[in-house]
C-alpha cells in the first residue's frame, strides 16, 4: 500500500504490480499519493492461484488463439479486496476495449466517490462470467488495443487524482479545460511576446477581460468544430435545450 489512509482508495489487480505507481509516483499524482489524498494498493492475481503451476489463464472454450484469465483465480483475488460479493462501496472496474469509453463527466463522478477496484486484464482478457458475477463495469480507454489493463488503470487514475480535493493547485485551470465545458479548450500563449515571428494574439495583450473571454469562447468554438464535430453537435443540442 503507498500513501496514507483515507482519501480516495485505489486497488489494482494485475499480474505486474511493479508497473505502479510508476508515473503515478511523479508530479501532481506522486505528491498526492505521499500526502495522503489518495492510496494505490496492487494485487498480484498469480498469489491466488491454488495449482502447482500456478496458472492465472486457460484456453478459450470453443479453441482459437490466446488465453483467457480464469474466473476462479479473480474471482478469489476480488473476493480478498472487497470483502466477498457484497462490494466494500468502491465501483470495480474492468479495464477493457469493449468497454464504455471514458469520458471527463465518469472521471468526475469517480473522483468524487470512495475510491476504486481496478482490474487489469491480459492475455485475450477475462472469462465472461466473472465479470457478470462480480458487477464489473467495464471501461476503455479509446478505440484501439492496449496489451494489458496496466497502462488503462494508470490513465484513468491519473486524470482522477487531479480532481481530488487539493491536488491542483490552480482550481480554475480545471474549469476551463477541455471537455469540461463541452468544448475543447482554447489555445495558450506565453512570453516572449513574438517567437520566430510568431506574434501573440493582441487581444490577450489588451488586459481588456471581456475581449479576452469572448476571443477564448470563439476559438474553443472554432476548434471544437473543426475537430470534434461529435462533440460540438452534442454541445449545440445542449444548449437548445
Ligand atoms: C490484448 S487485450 C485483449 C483484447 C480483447 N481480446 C479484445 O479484442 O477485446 C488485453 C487486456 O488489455 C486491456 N485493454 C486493451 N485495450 C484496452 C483499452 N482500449 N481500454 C482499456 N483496457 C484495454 C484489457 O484489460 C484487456 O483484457
Amino acid at each position: 500500500m503507498t500513501g496514507a489512509e483515507g482519501g480516495f482508495r485505489a486497488t489494482v489487480l494485475t499480474l505486474y504490480p511493479e508497473m505502479f505507481p510508476g508515473p503515478l509516483g511523479v508530479s501532481l499524482a506522486g505528491k498526492a499519493l505521499q500526502d495522503g489524498a489518495w492510496s494505490l494498493e496492487t494485487v498480484q492475481i498469480r498469489d491466488f492461484t491454488t495449482d502447482k503451476h500456478r496458472m492465472v489463464d486457460d484456453t478459450p472454450a470453443g479453441g482459437g488463439a490466446g488465453m483467457v484469465m480464469k474466473a476462479d483465480v479473480l474471482a478469489r483475488a476480488i473476493d480478498h479486496v472487497s470483502g466477498g460479493h457484497v462490494a466494500d462501496g468502491r465501483p470495480k472496474l474492468y479495464m477493457s476495449p469493449r468497454g464504455k469509453p471514458l469520458t471527463q463527466a465518469r472521471v468526475r463522478e469517480l473522483a468524487a466517490g470512495p475510491g476504486a477496484i481496478m482490474l487489469c486484464g491480459r492475455f485475450e482478457g477475462v472469462d465472461e462470467r466473472l465479470i457478470e458475477a462480480r458487477d464489473f463495469e467495464e471501461i476503455s480507454i479509446g478505440d484501439y488495443i492496449l496489451s494489458g489493463g496496466e497502462t488503462a488503470a494508470i490513465v484513468i487514475l491519473d486524470a482522477i487524482v487531479r480532481l481530488l480535493p487539493g491536488v491542483m493547485g490552480n482550481v480554475m485551470s480545471g474549469e476551463t479545460e477541455s471537455f469540461e465545458t463541452g468544448l475543447l479548450e482554447h489555445p495558450h500563449y506565453t512570453k516572449p511576446q513574438e517567437w520566430e515571428g510568431r506574434r501573440i494574439p493582441d487581444v490577450l495583450l489588451s488586459g481588456n477581460h471581456g475581449a479576452i473571454d469572448k476571443w477564448r469562447r470563439s476559438e474553443a468554438e472554432r476548434l471544437t468544430k473543426e475537430r470534434r464535430p461529435d462533440l460540438w453537435q452534442a454541445h449545440r443540442a445542449l444548449l437548445k435545450k
